[in-house]
């Protein structure tokens, strides 16, 4: 065996659609490019634009996500000659190994995941008479193409958010079933990695920082966006001088995220002390803006220069494919697939 295939194989997709988020930077963008340092571990991180058709079908959106997202990961650090990097579109034997697990993957199964049955049931609740009005294929069988994603590079861990435990219970069950019905030991069991210790940021309205609720800030917007939408995160009414309690306090929150514990230490007596939210926000916003100034500039670089990105992921893509293209090769073969001579 190499060296390489010794490592410990962790592999996480980023669905690109939306502008990366003070919430993604924390929940998983941080923990992963900490975790792609890791000598023990080969991380595989891409761009899940193909599952990005399934919530938007506006091209240009899909388009500028992407390379919106490809920028931030690279801002931010991620060294890109160790963990593979790359677009979910440019391996084709991903959609390849998608038809084949379709193939014996029950439809059953599919029924019972969570995205599936959460349309199904708001359609029934505004009193459709067609329960899969609107749902599309992609939206059904989107666990079948994370399955695809998972057992490509047979993963060993998949470190995801709490709404995707179903998806890699169903990537080991589709496993299972491929192995037992070609009888070999194709697939590796992915387990999922939820990490309880970082935090699920809050965004400007108090509610989880999401974009489907319309309340996140930006990675990269301008110094002065970001003064404004600091300022706009809601706090009470209390008036400077009366203490106030961090524990319940978006803006501490997102402070904290960031900053060491001393300074969130710091921060915590001055609310028992009674900081007015003006000066509080004045805080949050200096330290933000000073922890982001280095990437959002390496940021604007990058976005200017598309066709650097181009090629870090198709250096990714090589990288990517030198593994999955043999291994479909033998995919193929197993399923009767293979050349006759
Ligand atoms: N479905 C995941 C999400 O919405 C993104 C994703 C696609 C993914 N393929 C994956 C995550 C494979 C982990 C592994 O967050």
């Amino acid at each position: 065996m190499s060296a390489a295939s010794e490592k410990t194989r962790v592999l996480t997709g980023i669905t690109t659609t939306g502008t990366p988020h003070l919430g993604n930077y924390v929940g998983a963008i941080k923990p992963a490019i900490a975790a792609s340092q890791d000598p023990t571990v080969q991380s595989y991180y891409f761009l899940a634009d193909l599952h990005a058709l399934i919530k938007c079908q506006d091209p240009k959106r899909v388009q500028e996500s992407r390379l919106e997202i490809a920028a931030t990961w690279l801002a931010l650090g991620l060294d890109t000659d160790n963990a593979i990097f790359y677009r979910q579109s440019d391996i084709p034997e991903i959609p390849e190994l998608t038809w084949m697990l379709s193939c014996v993957c029950a439809k059953g199964l599919m029924n019972r995941a969570h995205a599936y049955k959460a349309a199904v049931a708001e359609n029934e609740a505004a009193g459709n008479q067609d329960p899969d009005k609107g749902i599309t294929m992609g939206l059904f069988g989107y666990p079948v193409l994370m399955a695809a994603d998972i057992l490509m590079f047979n993963a060993h861990k998949v470190p995801v958010g709490r709404d995707q435990i179903q998806h890699i219970e169903m990537a080991r069950d589709i496993a299972g079933r491929f192995n037992h019905l070609y009888k070999g030991a194709y697939f590796t069991q992915p387990e999922a990695v939820v990490d309880d210790k970082v935090a699920t940021l809050n965004g400007l309205d108090g509610r989880k920082m999401s974009k489907s609720y319309n309340n996140t800030i930006p990675l990269f917007v301008s110094e002065k966006k970001l003064q404004k939408l600091v300022r706009k995160i809601k706090t009470n009414s209390l008036e400077p001088g009366e203490p106030k309690d961090p524990d319940t306090c978006t803006l501490f929150q997102i402070y904290a995220a960031f900053a060491t514990s001393e300074q969130t230490a710091d921060l915590r007596r001055e609310y028992a002390a009674g900081i007015g939210w003006g000066e509080a926000k004045n805080r949050v916003f200096d330290y933000l803006n000073e922890h982001l100034r280095e990437p959002r500039e390496r940021y604007q670089g990058l976005m200017e220069d598309p066709g650097h990105i181009e090629r870090v992921l198709q250096k990714g893509a090589d990288r990517a494919r030198a593994e999955a293209a043999p291994f479909m090769d033998r995919l193929r073969v197993a399923a009767g697939l293979g050349r006759f001579v």
